[in-house]
Formats: C-alpha cells, sequence, structure tokens
C-alpha cells in the first residue's frame, strides 16, 4: 500500500455548477467553500498531513472584476469564519503564491491566520492563492540570483527556494470539473504525482468520491522510474 503524505486539488467547476442552476457563478464560488470547508476536515479525520487547494491562480486576474472582489471577500470571510475550524481539528494553515498583490486587509487576515494557526500540529492545509508555477520558479530563480553566490545549483536549492519550502512533494493531483489540465499548477512538485481527474463539479466533490479515489490511490504500482 503506497504511504499518502500530500494530496493537491485542483478545484474546479464553481462557475458551471451555477450555472446549471440558473444562478451567478459567484454563487457556485459560495457552494465552493462548503467543499473546502468538508475536505478539509475530513482529510484531518483520516490522518493526512498535506492537502493543497488551488483557489486563485496567477491567471485568474482576467476574470471580471467583480467575479475577483467576490473572491476575494469571500476568502477574507472563509478565514475569519474558519478559524475555529482550524483550531478544533489542530489544522494549519498555510499559503503558497504571491499575496502581495490582494489588498491590505487580506493580507493581513491570512498573516493572522497563519500566526494562530502555527501550535497546530495535524493537517497543514495550504492554500494557493496568486499561485502560478511558472510565477513561483520565476521569483525563486531571482532570490537564488540575489543570495546564492554559486556558479552552480542543485534541485535541492531550487526546492528550498520554492513557496512550498518543507512540504513533501505531491503523492496526489485531483482535478473536479471534467478538464484534463494542470493550469500552471505545481508543475514541479507534481513531477511524480498520481493524476486523477473527474467531471464532479467542485461544489458536488464529496468525501465519498474523495475516499474512492484514495482506495485506489493506495494500490497504484508507483515505480518512479525504478522496475
Ligand atoms: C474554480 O471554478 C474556482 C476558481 C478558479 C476560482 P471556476 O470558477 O473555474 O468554474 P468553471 O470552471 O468556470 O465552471
Ligand atoms: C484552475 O481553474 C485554477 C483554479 C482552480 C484556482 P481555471 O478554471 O482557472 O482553469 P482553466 O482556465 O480552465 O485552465
Ligand atoms: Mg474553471
Amino acid at each position: 500500500m503506497n504511504q499518502l503524505k500530500h494530496i493537491a486539488i485542483i478545484m474546479d467547476g464553481n462557475g458551471r455548477w451555477a450555472n446549471l442552476r440558473n444562478k451567478k457563478r459567484i454563487f457556485g464560488h459560495k457552494n465552493g467553500a462548503e467543499t473546502v470547508r468538508n475536505i478539509t476536515i475530513h482529510s484531518s479525520d483520516i490522518g493526512l498531513s498535506y492537502l493543497t487547494l488551488y483557489a486563485f491562480s496567477t491567471e485568474n486576474w482576467k476574470r471580471p472584476k467583480i467575479e475577483i472582489n467576490f473572491l476575494t471577500k469571500l476568502l477574507d470571510e472563509y478565514l475569519k469564519k474558519e478559524l475555529e475550524t482550524y483550531l478544533k481539528h489542530n489544522v494549519k494553515f498555510n499559503i503558497i503564491g504571491d499575496i502581495s498583490k490582494f489588498n491590505h486587509s487580506l493580507q493581513k487576515r491570512i498573516t493572522q491566520t497563519i500566526e494562530k494557526t502555527a501550535h497546530c500540529t495535524g493537517l497543514t492545509q495550504t492554500l494557493a492563492i496568486n499561485y502560478g508555477s511558472k510565477d513561483e520558479l520565476t521569483r525563486a530563480v531571482n532570490k537564488i540570483l540575489k543570495k546564492e553566490h554559486k556558479n552552480e545549483i542543485t534541485q535541492e536549492t531550487i526546492e528550498n527556494y520554492l513557496d512550498t519550502k518543507n512540504i513533501p512533494p505531491v503523492d496526489m493531483l485531483i482535478r473536479t470539473g471534467g478538464e484534463k489540465r494542470l493550469s500552471n499548477f505545481l508543475l514541479w512538485q507534481s513531477a511524480y504525482s498520481e493524476l486523477f481527474f473527474t467531471n464532479t463539479l467542485w461544489p458536488d466533490f464529496t468525501n465519498i468520491e474523495f475516499d474512492k479515489m484514495i482506495k485506489k490511490f493506495k494500490v497504484i504500482h508507483r515505480k518512479f522510474g525504478a522496475v
């Protein structure tokens, strides 16, 4: 049976979920936040160590301003409301991505939530916000240029400058919503992850489907290039 430490999820399909109900896209995001809560608690219950959720990509700034504003407000409200849940379930909150692009009050909420959950020793829930792999790698290379005065660097050095420093590689990568693409998510960290795609739209994604995927993952023959 495979060891499972880190699951990453591309939470896709909120807009379509709302459209199917003749509602605005933001209604889908609101319901998607409920799934985030359920999957996080469930991950904690089953003893997972790392859950990384793609919530806002570097490309999502192309969306209408009204949707972006709603998403940032939703995140702020989520963190405010769910602090209790993080603490109750011993979940450490973490982020990857460049948060300097968000408004000051959201940045403050994010850093406060990180600080207030820093002592938690159970699941680490990482939200990827204003995250893109290419941006992350570019920022890492620029930091390396400034700080490492070497002619050659190792893979380990690169990993130490990524936003995911101290987080193990992705074991399982799940994408809901039916598309089979990575959309600039954790390209380095998913080099050897097992990929799971489902047509289920994110607000409909259940703990039961999640458990079924985990069961499948456990018996995959992971070879990492060996025989
Ligand atoms: C994913 O759902 C959530 C975010 C990208 C913020 P979408 O908003 O992409 O929903 P669809 O893919 O349009 O249905
Ligand atoms: C990926 O979903 C980003 C997040 C889930 C945050 P998108 O809906 O933005 O991806 P594309 O545009 O379909 O590739
Ligand atoms: Mg989408």
